[in-house]
């Protein structure tokens, strides 16, 4: 295409662009009540993971009351599971969930870049994607084995001790073709293939070896199928692998571009369900809006998936003749009691995701019964979730410690609940951890900038007590699907938009 050619697509997409941020104010003005920071959100959600870093930190590690940890996970073995994540407010790295949390930040940085970009986070994002994928390359030993998990779950969480004087048994778990575990391979190859699409333009070398791990962790998944049990009674699979092996697939595919894997979900499009839940369990309705997409793109053999996740959206849409999922008299989706606003993040990045497909699509909304819901008015649902998060709820607080000036201070985790290990060099033992730290009614001594806490009951109310893990207790899951959320929200950096128009 000639200079000529370019110019005039240039100017072609800078007016859809800018109709499109028109279209994306008047209607956020219309149903807003209460606008928030979003980029100091998205910044602080993205944060959040130094302070989950295990390992050795990098120079450039921002969360300071953190230092180096678990610098031998692996050894028994003789493998190096050193880095990764801590799950929540413990200190065991659970591989199965960690990859879901790798596939939702990569999510959120394919989709939402630009606007991620326009608040300087894209870079820091980038970095927490790799700090994940490099511990699952790392755990990725053989075509055949995975490590799964370091640390036992259960003397893990007998005590309270900070990472780096954790002194509990560093026990790996790996899954094998006698072992197998279907639900964690094929998540870590969904996590890998959507991390190199990342790093695609940035690192082809290394997005080339994110892919090919990818691949080789699918043909484990499918090829020894049997579901995953190692990390119950912490994370026991209820929906099967049937999910994740769709969810993999469709991500290799928009990884690879390999027609092997849009055949594979065409063939096995019988597994999709339709659901009301997006979680660390039960990834259907990812895999939905992903393969939607591609059926209005012309894949017409995948309207089932379309279907499916249409009867999400409608399970969920307050006023929708289907509602499935109530809400809090205060507005918010309540799914189950036990850190509930997993379910609302990961809810709501569904919700943002679809509403752009539409949009993209030119589609008008989704039919549920009788009722219509536009795409913005999706999307202002979805708002009205992150919002509420943010501090427009009964209480008046935010749940994401350090946001706003009312928020969690007894956050359920244990690193910011003691004294940093700079400031208090000194050991706390499991007992001591527990007698003098987890048993305090005073707030916690380092604030977990950007933590998401599991939130409030069904009736909006927050105690805010250490001890209450079910509303108190973060999660790496939870602020990944916020990621992708906030990000969807904040306006777009309109003079920068209209500078880029004029080059
Ligand atoms: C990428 O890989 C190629 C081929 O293996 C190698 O020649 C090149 O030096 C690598 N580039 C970087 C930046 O590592
Ligand atoms: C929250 O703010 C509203 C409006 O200012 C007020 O009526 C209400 O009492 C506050 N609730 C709490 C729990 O502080
Ligand atoms: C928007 O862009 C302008 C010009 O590049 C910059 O000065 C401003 O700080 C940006 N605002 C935000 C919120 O990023």
């Amino acid at each position: 295409m000639g200079q000529f050619g370019v110019t005039i697509l240039g100017v072609f997409l800078c007016f859809v662009l800018s109709f499109h941020n028109v279209l994306a104010i008047e209607t956020e003005k219309l149903i807003s009540s209460q606008d928030f920071d979003y980029g100091d959100a998205l910044g602080k959600a993205i944060l959040f993971f130094e302070g989950q870093r295990s390992g050795r930190l990098l120079t450039s590690q921002r969360v300071k009351w953190r230092g180096d940890s678990s610098l031998s996970d692996g050894k028994p073995d003789n493998v190096n599971l050193v880095g990764g994540y801590y799950d929540a407010g413990d200190n065991v790295k659970f591989g199965w969930p960690m990859a879901f949390t790798v596939s939702l930040l990569s999510w959120a940085a394919i989709e939402y870049q630009i606007e991620i970009s326009s608040v300087n986070q894209l870079g820091y994002l980038r970095s927490e994607i790799r700090w994940g994928a490099d511990f699952i390359l790392q755990a990725h030993t053989s075509p055949t084995t995975l490590y799964t998990q370091v640390g036992d779950g259960n003397s893990d969480h007998q005590c309270w001790e900070r990472p780096e004087d954790m002194d509990t048994p560093r026990t790996l778990y790996k899954i094998t073709p006698d072992s197998p575990g279907t639900e964690a391979a094929a998540e870590a190859a969904a996590a890998l293939s959507a991390a190199s699409i990342v790093f695609k333009p940035i690192d082809s070398n290394y997005s080339s070896r994110l892919l090919s791990q990818s691949e080789s962790l699918f043909e484990f998944a499918d090829n020894y199928r049997g579901s995953y049990k190692d990390s119950c009674p912490f994370y026991c699979s209820f929906s099967g692998y049937q999910d994740e092996l769709l969810w993999a697939a469709t991500w290799l595919y928009k990884a690879s571009g390999d027609n092997k894997y849009l055949t594979y979900v065409t063939s096995n499009q019988g597994w999709s369900q339709a659901v009301s839940e997006f979680s660390w369990d039960n990834k259907f309705a990812g895999a939905q809006i992903l393969l939607a997409k591609e059926f209005y793109g012309g894949q017409k053999d995948l309207s089932k998936f379309k279907t499916d996740i249409e009867s999400f959206v409608c399970a969920l849409m307050p006023g929708s003749s289907s509602v499935q999922i109530k809400t809090t008299p205060g507005g918010l989706l309540y799914i189950r009691d036990s850190s509930n606003l997993q379910y609302v993040t990961s809810s709501s990045m569904v919700l943002f995701l679809y509403s752009k497909t539409l949009n993209a699509a030119h589609m008008s909304g989704v039919q549920c019964g009788s009722v219509h819901f536009s795409a913005s008015q999706i999307r202002a649902f979805a708002k009205s979730q992150v919002d509420y998060i943010l501090g427009n709820n009964p209480m008046n607080m935010s749940y994401m410690a350090g946001f706003g000036s009312k928020y969690p201070l007894q956050v359920h985790q244990r690193g910011a609940s003691i004294p940093s290990i700079k400031a208090h060099p000194a050991k706390v033992g499991c007992n001591d951890g527990h007698s003098i730290y987890y048993s305090s009614s005073k707030p916690n001594p380092n604030t977990h900038v950007g933590a998401i806490v599991g939130g409030p009951d069904s009736n909006d109310q927050f105690k805010d007590l250490r001890s209450d893990y079910s509303h108190s207790e973060p999660t790496t899951y939870m602020n990944a699907a916020f990621v992708g959320s906030a990000a969807a929200l904040f306006a777009p950096n309109e003079s920068e938009s209209e500078s880029e128009c004029l080059q």
